[in-house]
């Protein structure tokens, strides 16, 4: 029996959030259960937006092969590896672009989204237009069946297959068709000044933070904006503090007990958010230690990445090998 592997990227842009925790490494943790799972690192796609700024892509690709494994993804299980370690990868890519008409790319929702609304850097560049080609490479090349999106990368998928069959129509039956699995929707983590947690934002609250860090952030949270005082009645449904102590708390009673005390203005939100900045610091404690620990240990992350990307190497050689001669682009 062959297992189904399933592929991830994430553009190296920065340090992993409590949004991350519970939008996407759970679930991560959770597919490396049951499928070959690959996670890699999107150095060159973070690079298509960045490309002015590239200083900080090196140190946030171990930065987030640390948050990963801390995370508990297992780099035994799991494949982890970094896409700039798989050249073959912009090769397939120029191939790909052969059979790419340019009003496909154009299409794409976030390519017109991103330029429109990203005005503080050059999206004017090809890299960047490319994206979802290079996208389309990082999944074929290694044959992966399964690509866990949000709704925002369904049309990424979408453009992928439609390439695959416009190549394969072409020069014969060489990459599989990848399937979107949606990805069980992760809780939607409010960040400290309630909205969407975005390190954009600058409302967010990173894993490998420190204790101290986490403390002082929690007491900045804004709470339900309507409660002014502590005789005001509050509304935990909105109140970005409860929505994540919900999710970090083990004691459904003490959770309980809080939003009825806040309804009923009986407890204050000064008390409420000593009590989250023990329990959120509870939650991430492990976590931080394991990553403590990883980072102890210099120059981990660039031996799993090694490891990740030779274990990668045998099929891709083999598979690219047969496109060049598909293509004739071998010797004679
Ligand atoms: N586009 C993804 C993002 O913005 C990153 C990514 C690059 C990716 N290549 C991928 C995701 C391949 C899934 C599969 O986060």
């Amino acid at each position: 029996m062959t297992t189904n592997r399933v592929l991830t990227g994430y553009r190296p842009t920065g340090r992993l959030t409590l949004g991350h925790w519970f939008g996407n490494l759970l679930n991560m943790r959770e597919l490396q259960e049951r499928y070959d799972a690959y996670y890699f690192v999107a150095d060159w796609h973070a690079l298509t937006s960045d490309w002015q700024d590239t200083h900080a892509i090196r140190r946030f690709t171990e930065e987030m092969v640390l948050d990963w494994i801390a995370a508990g993804i297992d780099p035994e299980r799991s494949t982890i590896y970094r896409q700039s370690d798989i050249p073959e990868v912009a090769e397939l890519t120029l191939y790909l672009s052969m059979v790419t008409p340019m009003p496909w790319l154009e299409r794409v929702p976030s390519y017109k989204e991103q330029r429109e609304q990203i005005t503080e850097k050059d999206l004017g560049n090809i890299g960047f237009f490319l994206y979802p080609l290079l996208q389309a490479a990082d999944i074929t090349i290694v044959k992966g069946d399964f690509v866990p999106v949000g709704e925002d990368q369904l049309p990424h998928l979408e453009l992928t297959r439609e390439v695959v069959r416009r190549f394969n129509n072409q020069y014969g039956e060489l990459l599989p068709e990848p399937q979107a699995i949606i990805a069980k929707e992760g809780a939607r983590v409010p960040g400290t000044d309630g909205r969407k947690m975005s390190k954009s934002y600058g409302n967010a609250i990173y894993l490998s933070e420190t204790e101290e860090e986490t403390a002082a952030k929690v007491r900045g949270m804004i709470t339900d904006p309507a409660r002014k005082l502590k005789t005001d009645p509050g509304d935990p449904d909105i109140c970005p503090l409860h929505q994540i102590h919900k999710l970090v708390s083990a004691d459904a009673g003490a959770i309980a007990e809080w939003d009825r005390c806040c309804r009923g203005a009986e407890c204050g939100c000064v008390a409420h958010k000593k009590a989250l900045i023990q329990d959120l610091n509870a939650y991430l404690r492990p976590f931080r230690e394991r990553r403590a620990e990883l980072a102890a240990t210099p120059g981990y992350a660039w031996e799993v990445l090694a490891d990740g990307a030779a274990r990668v190497r045998p099929a891709v050689e083999s598979l690219m090998a047969e496109v060049r001669s598909a293509l004739h682009i071998d010797a004679g």
